[in-house]
């Protein structure tokens, strides 16, 4: 099965579709996380794409769509993945279309006020990626994984003046894309207006995934 989780900055993609990945067993294909890896390795694609990253800004399609291809064609997404930050435009939407056939949209559709509290309260470990929330997901010891031990750290991007830019670009670029996948059918909501432990959001993404895929997938 081939997925798209959709949502604002902060939705909770990464944390929801990481929990996918696990019980369907297949990978989880997140563009933020592969640039973030680019950025600290210091690559020259990680140079070219710092600043978009750093001011909340996209990074140009041209630019995504070769990293998405690429990474689509390893032989682990062969029977099944799932997007987490792609597409977010109607060119990355249509280049999509030609690299693989879509069959659900997940969209989340969560308050500002529930993202900007979870985003200034989110850490992330540097080793395994695994994030938390120092309000409602806090680690068992302080600024520590605690599933590999390593450390845990606060993203760039997760400053005031950039959140903004970054739910801004939401609204005017990606937010459009929805009634794209809408026309055909495939889009599933999800709604929080206010916060819910993670456990009942999972409920409610798996009954919209189990209700609208085939029965062998
Ligand atoms: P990306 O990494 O994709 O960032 P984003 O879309 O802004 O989304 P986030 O990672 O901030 O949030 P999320 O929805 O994954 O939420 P999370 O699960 O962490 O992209 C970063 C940048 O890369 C972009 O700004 C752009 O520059 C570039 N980029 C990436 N893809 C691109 C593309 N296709 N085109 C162009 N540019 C691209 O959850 C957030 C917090 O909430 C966590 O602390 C979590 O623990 C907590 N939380 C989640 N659910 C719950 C719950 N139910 N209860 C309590 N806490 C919860």
């Amino acid at each position: 099965m081939n997925l798209i989780m959709f949502g604002p900055p902060g939705g909770g993609k990464g944390t929801y579709s990481s929990r996918i990945s696990e019980r369907y067993g297949i990978p989880h294909v997140a563009t933020g996380d592969i640039f973030r890896r680019e950025v600290s390795e210091g690559s020259d694609l990680g140079k070219k794409i710092k600043g978009y990253l750093d001011r909340g800004e996209l990074v140009p399609d041209e630019v995504v769509n070769e990293v998405v291809e690429r990474r689509l064609s390893e032989e682990d997404c062969r029977d099944g993945f799932i997007l987490d930050g792609y597409p977010r435009t109607l060119p990355q939407a249509e280049a999509l279309d030609e690299m693989a056939k879509i069959d659900l949209v997940i969209v989340l559709e969560v308050s500002e006020e529930v993202i900007i509290n979870r985003l200034s309260n989110r850490r992330i470990c540097r080793r395994c990626g695994e994030i938390y929330n120092l309000r409602s997901m806090p680690p068992k010891r302080e600024g520590v994984c605690d599933k590999c031990g390593g450390e845990l750290y606060q993203r760039e991007d997760d400053r005031p003046e950039v959140i903004r830019n970054r739910l801004e670009e939401y609204r005017e670029r990606t937010q459009p894309l929805i009634e794209f996948y809408r026309r055909r059918n495939i889009v599933r909501e999800i709604v929080v207006r206010e916060e819910k432990p993670v456990d009942e959001v999972m409920r409610m993404i798996y009954s919209a995934l189990e209700s609208s895929l085939p029965a062998e997938v």
